[in-house]
């Protein structure tokens, strides 16, 4: 068997994009609607390879798109041309700590930041990007956020999620592993994604690719600390289900603050 190995693992290869949003569709359409507002102008702030935004604007809202990767910026692109959605939304290659800076003049009702990525990054840069956020926010206006609750694990030394076992469209076998590790007195976390592709149907040969992320752990009193300073209302959620939040079992932490 014949071992080569590729640097990085496209951010696709690890979602399954119908699943994904026929389950948050429901909570998305709600939170929107919401927003008492005429015409409602959407941001997605890392926005990855953009199918949120292209499901909004199927649903007649328009948008931004912004996210450092060329690569899904190129690929949010291609999906909104497939789309036929073009005219709703722009893209932009650009770095959610500049937010401002890329979006001068603008201003939304819904600022997204989901996918857990707002936990990669330190306090003192979470307050830089969710001040610029709340700056492009118009008032009666919301932002969102979805971030990973670690701390149901806190207690397991060592964990990782389900493996993801596919077969493509041509059937070659495709298995994903993501591995998590403590780090820091459990205030971090490490994922490490081992992905092994088969390079045809018949082949004893895989191309195996590797991915280390750092989380930060982040906890619902993160997000109160920075709404006292600012008029803003707070709700959180333990799911897009909207499950009250329990830090002891939450899968996820979501965050909505409304701009008052
Ligand atoms: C886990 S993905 C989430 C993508 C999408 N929001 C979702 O829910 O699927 C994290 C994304 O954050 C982007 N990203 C990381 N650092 C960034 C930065 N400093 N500025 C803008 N985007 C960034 C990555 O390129 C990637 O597309």
């Amino acid at each position: 068997m014949g071992i080569k190995w590729k640097n990085e693992i496209l951010y696709q290869d690890l979602v399954k994009w119908d699943t994904r949003l026929r389950y948050e569709a429901p909570f998305f359409n709600e939170i929107i609607k919401g927003i008492a507002k005429p015409k409602i102008r959407i941001l997605d702030v890392s926005c990855g390879t953009g199918d949120h935004l292209v499901m909004f604007a199927k649903w007649g809202y328009e948008g931004v798109g912004i996210d450092i990767s060329e690569q899904n910026i190129t690929a949010a692109e291609e999906l909104s041309k497939k789309n036929k959605t073009k005219d709703k939304i722009k893209f932009i290659v650009g770095d959610m700590l500049k937010l401002e800076e890329s979006l001068e003049g603008e201003k939304f009702d819904f600022i997204s930041c989901i996918g857990n990525t707002f936990s990669i990054f330190s306090p003192e840069k979470r307050a830089l990007i969710l001040n610029q956020m709340y700056n492009l926010l118009n008032i009666g206006g919301k932002i969102l956020f979805q971030v990973v609750n670690y701390l149901p694990h806190t207690s397991e030394t060592e964990w990782f999620y389900k493996p993801i076992i596919l077969r493509g469209s041509s059937e070659e076998i495709q298995y994903i592993v993501r591995i998590m590790e403590w780090k820091e007195m459990k205030e971090k976390i490490t994922m490490y994604v081992l992905k092994a592709q088969q390079t045809s149907k018949e082949s004893d040969d895989f191309i195996l690719q590797k991915k280390r992320t750092e989380f930060y752990v982040l906890k619902s009193n993160h997000f109160k600390e920075f709404t006292d300073k600012l008029k803003g209302e707070l709700t959180i959620f333990g799911n897009y289900e909207k499950s009250e939040f329990n830090e002891e079992v939450s899968k996820d932490l979501v965050i909505l603050i409304t701009k008052t």
